[in-house]
C-alpha cells in the first residue's frame, strides 16, 4: 500500500490542479463578460469550449454569479467566427438544455423532412448530413406516405422510427421545428405548406413550387401573408459547371452577352426509365420536372426576367409519357439578350442529360460552351476563324464544399439567419414556374406568351379567390 501512497497523492494533486485552471479559466470568461471586453471573453469561451469542460463551464459560471446562462451562446455568437460558437452552443443544447430555450442565428436549426423516398434519399444520404455536421440544422422529424421510405431517415439521419410518421399532421403536431423541407411530388407541396404555415414555419421546397401556375402564386401569396420565408432548390443553377459558367460570363472580358443556347436530351423514353412514376403519366413532364431547371438557368445567365417566349412542346409515339417529353423553346429577356433551348426525354441517345447538359454563351468577345461539365472558352481573334467545340481554352471550375441542394440548404439558413434573401426565395422563384407555364401555354395556343403579363393576370386571379 505504502508504494502507492506516493502516485495517489500524485493524483490527487493533478486533479486539484486541473479542477483550480478550470475555475480560473471560468472566472476569466467571465471577468471578459462584467467587463465588456467581448474578443477576450470570445477567445476564453473557445479555448474553454471543449465537449470535456462545456458542462463544468455552465455550472461554473452559474455558481459564480454568471446566471444568465442563455445569454452564453448568443454572445459568443455575435462574434463573426463561424465554427468555434456552433460548436459551443451545441454543447450547451446537448448537455445544458434538453430544450431549447432561447433563439440566436447561430442554433441549429429544427426540422421536419417531408419525403423520404425518391430525391428524398439523396437529401437523407447527401443534401442535409453536411449541414447537421456544420450545425446548422437538426432533423426532428421525417413524413412519407410510404413507410418503406423510412429506412432513407433512419439510416443517414438516424432517425428512430418513432420520429417517422405516415401522417403529416401529426409530425407537425407532435415535433415542434424552425422549418420544413418538401421532397414530395408537385402536386402535393401546397397541401403541406399549408401544415406547415399553420405551424409557423418556413418552408424550403423542392421544385418546382407546384404543378400549375395558380397553385405556385396561391403558395407565394399565402408565405407572403403568414410572414414566413420559403426558399426553392433549383439545383442545377447551383451545380458547379454552371457555377463556374456564370462567373466567367459575367467577366468584363468577354464583352456584351448577345444569345444563349442550352441543349439538355435524354434516352429516358421507356415507363419508369425518369424514375417516379408520375413523370411518366402527368401531362407536361419535360416542362415541368425537367426544363423548370433548364429556362431557370437560362434565365438566371442573360441576367434578365424573360419578355416573351415561343414555344413547341410534343411526345413521340415511342414515348412512354402521359404528356409531352420533347419541348424547343426560343426566349427573349428584358435586356435584349436571346435563348434558344432544346429539350428531349426520349431520343435514341442521351447527348447531354442530367448534369451534363450543354450551354453556350455568344458574347460579343467571346464564345463560351459548357458541355458536359467542362468549360471553355473561344476568344474573338479577328474574322474567318473556324474551330470545333473541345479546342477552346478550358476555364477551371470553381471549388468550394458545397454545391446544388447541399449549398442551397447553407444558403436558406443563412437568410433566416437574417442575411440577404437566398436567390432562389419564392417570390423571385416564380418567374422559373412563369417560363414554363408560358411555354405550356404557347405550345397549345401556337402563340408566343408575354411572361410576365401571365405571371401578373394569375396573380391578380389568384389574389381575389384567396
Ligand atoms: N435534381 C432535382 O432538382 C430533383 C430531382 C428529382 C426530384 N426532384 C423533385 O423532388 C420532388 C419529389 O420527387 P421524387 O422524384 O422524389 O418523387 P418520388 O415519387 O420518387 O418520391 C416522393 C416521395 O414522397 C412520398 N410522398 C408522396 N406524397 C406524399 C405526401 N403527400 N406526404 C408525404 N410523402 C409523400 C412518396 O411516398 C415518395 O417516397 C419533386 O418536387 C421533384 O420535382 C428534384
Amino acid at each position: 500500500m505504502k508504494e502507492h501512497q506516493g502516485s495517489l497523492f500524485f493524483v490527487f494533486l493533478l486533479c486539484f490542479f486541473v479542477e483550480y485552471i478550470h475555475a480560473i479559466l471560468a472566472r476569466l470568461c467571465c471577468f471578459g463578460q462584467q467587463c465588456a471586453s467581448q474578443n477576450l471573453y470570445f477567445h476564453l469561451c473557445k479555448i474553454y469550449a471543449s465537449p470535456l469542460y462545456f458542462n463544468k463551464t455552465a455550472i461554473h459560471l452559474s455558481n459564480i454569479g454568471v446566471t444568465q446562462l442563455a445569454a452564453l451562446p448568443s454572445l459568443v455568437a455575435d462574434r463573426q467566427d463561424a465554427g468555434v460558437p456552433r460548436q459551443l452552443r451545441n454543447f450547451y443544447i446537448k448537455r445544458v438544455s434538453n430544450q431549447r430555450t432561447y433563439k440566436d442565428k447561430t442554433m441549429p436549426y429544427n426540422v421536419i423532412l417531408v419525403g423520404t423516398g425518391g430525391q428524398g434519399h439523396a437529401w437523407c444520404q447527401r443534401f442535409l448530413p453536411p449541414n447537421i455536421q456544420d450545425g446548422l440544422l437538426n432533423v426532428v422529424a421525417a413524413v412519407d406516405v410510404n413507410p418503406a421510405a423510412f429506412k432513407n431517415a433512419q439510416e443517414y439521419l438516424g432517425l428512430p422510427l418513432e420520429k417517422c410518421y405516415t401522417d403529416t399532421a401529426r409530425a407537425f403536431a407532435e415535433n415542434p421545428a424552425d422549418f420544413c423541407v418538401i421532397v414530395t411530388p408537385p402536386a402535393y407541396h401546397e397541401a403541406v405548406v399549408d401544415i406547415a404555415l399553420a405551424h409557423a414555419m418556413h418552408i424550403l421546397s423542392e421544385k418546382p413550387i407546384a404543378d400549375t401556375l395558380e397553385g405556385a402564386v396561391r403558395i407565394a401569396e399565402k408565405v407572403k401573408r403568414a410572414g414566413k420565408k420559403m426558399g426553392v432548390t433549383m439545383s442545377h443553377r447551383f451545380d458547379q459547371d454552371k457555377t463556374t459558367l456564370r462567373q466567367e460570363l459575367r467577366s468584363p472580358r468577354n464583352g456584351a452577352l448577345d444569345y444563349l443556347i442550352c441543349r439538355f436530351t435524354c434516352n429516358m423514353r421507356n415507363f419508369g426509365d425518369w424514375g417516379a412514376h408520375f413523370r411518366h403519366t402527368m401531362k407536361d413532364a419535360l416542362m415541368i420536372e425537367g426544363s423548370v431547371h433548364h429556362l431557370d438557368i437560362l434565365a438566371d445567365l442573360a441576367g434578365a426576367r424573360c419578355d416573351t417566349l415561343y414555344a413547341q412542346t410534343w411526345n413521340p409515339p415511342w414515348g412512354e409519357y402521359g404528356g409531352d417529353s420533347q419541348g424547343l423553346v426560343t426566349m427573349q429577356f428584358a435586356n435584349g439578350v436571346r435563348a434558344f433551348y432544346e429539350g428531349a426525354k426520349t431520343n435514341a441517345i442521351g447527348l447531354n442529360g442530367w448534369a451534363q447538359e450543354y450551354v453556350r454563351a455568344e458574347c460579343e468577345n467571346a464564345t463560351l460552351i459548357m458541355d458536359r461539365r467542362r468549360v471553355e472558352r473561344h476568344a474573338y481573334a479577328g474574322g474567318r476563324i473556324y474551330k470545333r467545340e473541345g479546342e477552346g481554352a478550358e476555364i477551371a471550375p470553381l471549388e468550394q464544399a458545397k454545391w446544388m441542394n447541399t449549398w442551397l440548404v447553407e444558403q436558406f439558413v443563412q437568410w433566416l439567419d437574417g442575411g440577404p434573401p437566398m436567390e432562389t426565395n419564392i417570390e423571385d422563384n416564380l418567374q422559373s414556374v412563369a417560363l414554363i407555364f408560358a411555354a405550356i401555354q404557347s405550345s397549345h395556343t401556337g402563340q408566343p406568351v408575354r411572361v410576365q403579363e401571365l405571371l401578373e393576370t394569375t396573380r391578380r386571379q389568384v389574389q381575389a379567390a384567396l
